[in-house]
């Protein structure tokens, strides 16, 4: 591992194992995940809806709570030459990970409120419970100067999470999570249900923090203009699996996989009025996998030995991975 290296997730599996009518149900929705990622980089994750990405930020988070399974593999941080495996860390040190060195904005960001407080409150209570000795008056400082430098009104403080705006209200969690300068934000769609112009805000918001604390972006959304804008390298989900991974540059100008290539073919080019074709089909059950790569039922390329077994997410460039017969096996 070379100290640029922040996190590394081993053939990492996380399944809802669900009870329906006496008989088990497992939904496979993290399936064998190998992730290395870096200091200092906006990392993307890409995927149709119920591909697994959520269920992959909380296992990252180690936020498993039944039906959620971790079935097996490693999460691993490096902090100060420390590796911290983070599944096998009592309830008080995960606490105190949290937030200090990960920091986790979940879909939606409601749930980081607490409804019936005011947001002056929700940062006395984040502040109260991570930087012991602080007065009130010091508490409500910072909370001042932090919400100045976000260009929102010092007035949100007086307000209640329902009284903000969708846009205001991402703004400030996002910005909360950045507080204690954790070494790595998840956000999981943290533009999604904001109209564009609040989106472009929001993005940028994530932009600055990285820059200025020069910290990893775990930046989850379906959005591939989103990606196209601020991510770093990205990999693309499917059906559980990272089913290709590079610099997001390559991933727009070379890819791989035909599961990506539609992904980058549906987003609207300016002038072209034409059809955006999507990728054909709907996902598989993660309850009832196809045999073999798991795209076959959806893919034009598909060939015999796509329909029988699963490709493995192989080297197919120097910063490139990818899992596909077309391409692993090339010459056969
Ligand atoms: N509590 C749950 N119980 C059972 N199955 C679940 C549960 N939560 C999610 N799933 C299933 O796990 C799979 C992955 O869900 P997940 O929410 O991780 O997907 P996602 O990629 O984040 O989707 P979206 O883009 O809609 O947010 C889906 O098939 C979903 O139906
Ligand atoms: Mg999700």
């Amino acid at each position: 591992m070379d100290n640029n290296t922040v996190l590394v997730t081993e053939n990492i599996k996380s399944y809802y194992v669900l009870d329906v009518g006496g008989s088990k149900k497992v939904v496979k929705a993290v399936d064998d995940v190998n992730l290395t990622i870096r200091k200092n980089e906006i990392y993307g994750i890409a995927g149709e809806s119920g591909c697994g990405k959520t269920t992959l930020m909380k296992t990252l988070y180690a936020l498993m709570n039944p039906p959620l399974r971790f079935m097996g593999g490693k999460v691993i941080y490096y902090r100060d030459d420390q590796e911290i495996d983070i599944l096998s860390l009592s309830k008080e040190e995960r606490r105190k990970l949290r937030w200090e060195y990960i920091a986790y904005i979940p879909q939606g960001a409601m749930s980081i409120f607490n409804p019936v407080i005011k947001l002056k409150e929700t940062y006395r209570d984040f502040l109260d419970s991570h930087l012991s000795g602080k007065t009130r008056d010091e508490i409500f400082e910072i909370a001042r100067e932090h919400i100045k430098e976000l260009g929102l009104p010092i007035k949100v403080l007086e307000a209640y999470p329902h009284q903000l705006s969708g846009g205001m209200r991402q703004r400030v969690a996002i910005a909360l999570a950045g507080l204690l300068k954790p070494a790595v934000i998840f956000a999981d769609e943290p533009t999604t249900a904001l109209d564009v112009v609040v989106q472009r805000g929001v993005v940028q918001l994530l932009k600055d923090i990285q820059e200025s604390l020069k910290n990893t972006i775990i930046l989850v959304t379906h959005d591939m203009g989103i990606h196209a804008n601020i991510s770093d390298r990205m990999a693309i989900m499917y059906a559980g699996k990272i089913i290709e991974e590079a610099e997001t540059k390559e991933i727009f100008y070379n890819p791989l996989h035909p599961y990506t290539r539609f992904l980058i073919n549906s987003l609207p080019k300016f002038g072209d009025k034409g059809v955006r074709a999507s990728a054909p089909g709907n996902p598989p059950s993660l309850a009832n996998l196809p045999t073999g790569c798991p795209f076959h039922p959806r893919c034009p390329e598909k060939t015999d030995i796509c329909t029988r077994e699963v490709p493995e997410l192989v080297q197919t460039g120097e910063e490139h991975k990818t899992a596909c017969w077309l391409v692993s096996k090339g010459d056969e």
